[in-house]
Parts: structure tokens; C-alpha cells; sequence
């Protein structure tokens, strides 16, 4: 018996139950979900299922849970092994068809929760292509592009130039797809970078940027990205570079729950 386990599972068998009795749901849609849940199986959409549905959800429980800057969802297309970048002045590798793409210069902080800079934050930085595609994962992009890993100088600070990303659209094709479709969602995400930092005795901060006035900011797919999140980030530029500036704040590493979910 774990107890963690029994509280969610009876709270959510519950919560269901209550559904059903209180919408007089009938065998044949009982039948049509359990075939749904087949074809979300059988198509491998369980991950983006759960981020489309949940991920958001979990961000908001995990940032109850402690200071700093409010997380995200990792997504699916995080990769290890991508090319190191230097703390400042380097660039993530461009497709060539992406040349003429509207730059962008990320310039970022880290810092802990009394404000002292944190160096030698190992930082994930990834993001679309200016089509939408992610590389190491679509269309036999090798993994080195509009990715890098950069450790943050003794300031704790770090930058990096690419190009602007676009929104992504999720694969609309398979049962979450049709599933948002029913009820009246598109399949949409705002243009977003993807953000991992890790630093020892902190904790490891999962997030994203977005571009404020971009497509879908406020109407994300999988509702990561609420009108007035501290996540949008302001129209600034530079001459014709877009400019996200960001400060990422790391809690101290809690101790796990006392008795979490195996
Ligand atoms: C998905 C893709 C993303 O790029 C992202 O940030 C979140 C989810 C997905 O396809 O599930
Ligand atoms: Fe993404």
C-alpha cells in the first residue's frame, strides 16, 4: 500500500465517477473512450496527451511549492549531447534556408532567491526552427540546430544569438488532435525557447519564453501560456534583433515529498 498513490487514485476515480453519474454517460460513450485511450496508446500520443491536458497543471503545482521563477513544461523534444555554446557571444547553428529569419539575442541572468548571481548554471536552451520543427526529432535535422548548452559566467549572467522561433503546431493528425478539435480547440503553441537550468544545491528550473503580441500568447493548445504570464516576454529590440532579456530565479533544492508517488 502507498499512500500517495491510494489519495490520487481514489480522488480521481472519484472525480470521474461523479462525471459520469452527474452527465448520464452511456455505454456507447463509455466504449468510444475506451477505444479513444487504445488509439492515443497505439499512436504514441501519451506524452502529448498529458502535456496537453495536464503539464500546465503540474507546473502551477510544482511552483506552489516553492520560490523563484515560475516553471514550465519540459516538452517532448528536449536532447542531451547538443553543442556547448560559450557564456557570451556565441551563436546556435542556423539552418541555411533559415538565413534571412528574424534574429534574436537572448541575454539572461541567473539568480538565487536572495539575488546573488549564480555561476556555472549548466543552461539547455532549445527552440523551433523558423518553420516549426524542432532538430534531433523532425525531418533528419541533426541535433546541433537552434540548440545549445551554456554555463553562465562568473556574473552569473550568459547570452546567445539565433533566430526568432514560430509557433509550433502539435501533431493534429492523431486522438488528441481530434480530441481538442471536438471540443471546439485548435492545436496550436505560441513561439516559444525552452529553458533547463541546473546548478548544484539548486533547484533544477524548467521553463519557456514567449514573445509578447506573437500568434496564440494567451491561447496555447496546452494552456502553458496564460495572458499576463511572467513568461511573455516584451517586444524589445535592438536595431533589428530581438532582444529577451530574462532573469531565471532558482529556489534552494527542496527535499522531496515525504512520501511521493513510486
Ligand atoms: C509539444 C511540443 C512542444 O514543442 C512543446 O513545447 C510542448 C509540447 C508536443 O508536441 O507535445
Ligand atoms: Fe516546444
Amino acid at each position: 500500500m502507498n499512500p500517495r498513490i491510494a489519495t490520487l487514485t481514489n480522488r480521481i476515480v472519484d472525480a470521474v465517477r461523479e462525471i459520469i453519474l452527474e452527465e448520464g454517460v452511456t455505454f456507447e460513450e463509455y466504449r468510444k473512450s475506451t477505444q479513444f485511450f487504445l488509439d492515443v496508446a497505439e499512436k504514441g500520443e501519451i506524452p502529448l496527451f498529458q502535456d496537453v491536458f495536464f503539464n500546465a497543471t503540474i507546473a502551477q503545482s510544482e511552483d506552489a511549492r516553492r520560490q523563484g521563477s515560475a516553471s514550465d513544461m519540459e516538452g517532448p523534444y528536449f536532447l542531451d549531447g547538443v553543442p556547448d555554446l560559450p557564456s557570451h557571444g556565441g551563436s546556435m547553428k542556423v539552418l541555411p534556408e533559415d538565413a534571412d529569419a528574424e534574429r534574436m539575442r537572448i541575454v539572461a541572468a541567473v539568480k538565487d532567491v536572495d539575488g546573488n548571481p549564480v555561476s556555472g548554471a549548466k543552461v539547455y536552451v532549445w527552440h523551433s526552427t523558423a518553420d516549426g520543427r524542432y532538430s534531433g526529432i523532425h525531418d533528419g535535422i541533426t541535433r546541433d540546430f537552434n540548440r545549445g548548452c551554456v554555463f553562465t559566467d562568473d556574473k552569473g549572467t550568459f547570452s546567445v544569438d539565433s533566430i526568432v522561433p514560430v509557433p509550433y503546431e502539435i501533431p493534429k493528425d492523431g486522438p488528441s488532435g481530434w480530441l481538442l478539435n471536438e471540443i471546439g480547440r485548435h492545436t496550436w503553441r505560441p513561439a516559444h525557447i525552452h529553458f533547463k537550468i541546473e546548478k548544484e544545491g539548486l533547484f533544477g528550473l524548467t521553463t519557456q519564453a514567449y514573445f509578447q503580441g506573437g500568434d496564440y500568447v494567451g491561447d496555447d493548445c496546452c494552456d502553458s501560456c496564460p495572458a499576463g504570464s511572467e513568461l511573455i516576454m516584451p517586444a524589445k529590440y535592438d536595431g533589428d534583433v530581438r532582444v529577451v532579456e530574462i532573469t531565471f530565479v532558482l529556489d534552494e533544492a527542496l527535499a522531496p515529498l515525504a512520501v511521493a508517488a513510486e
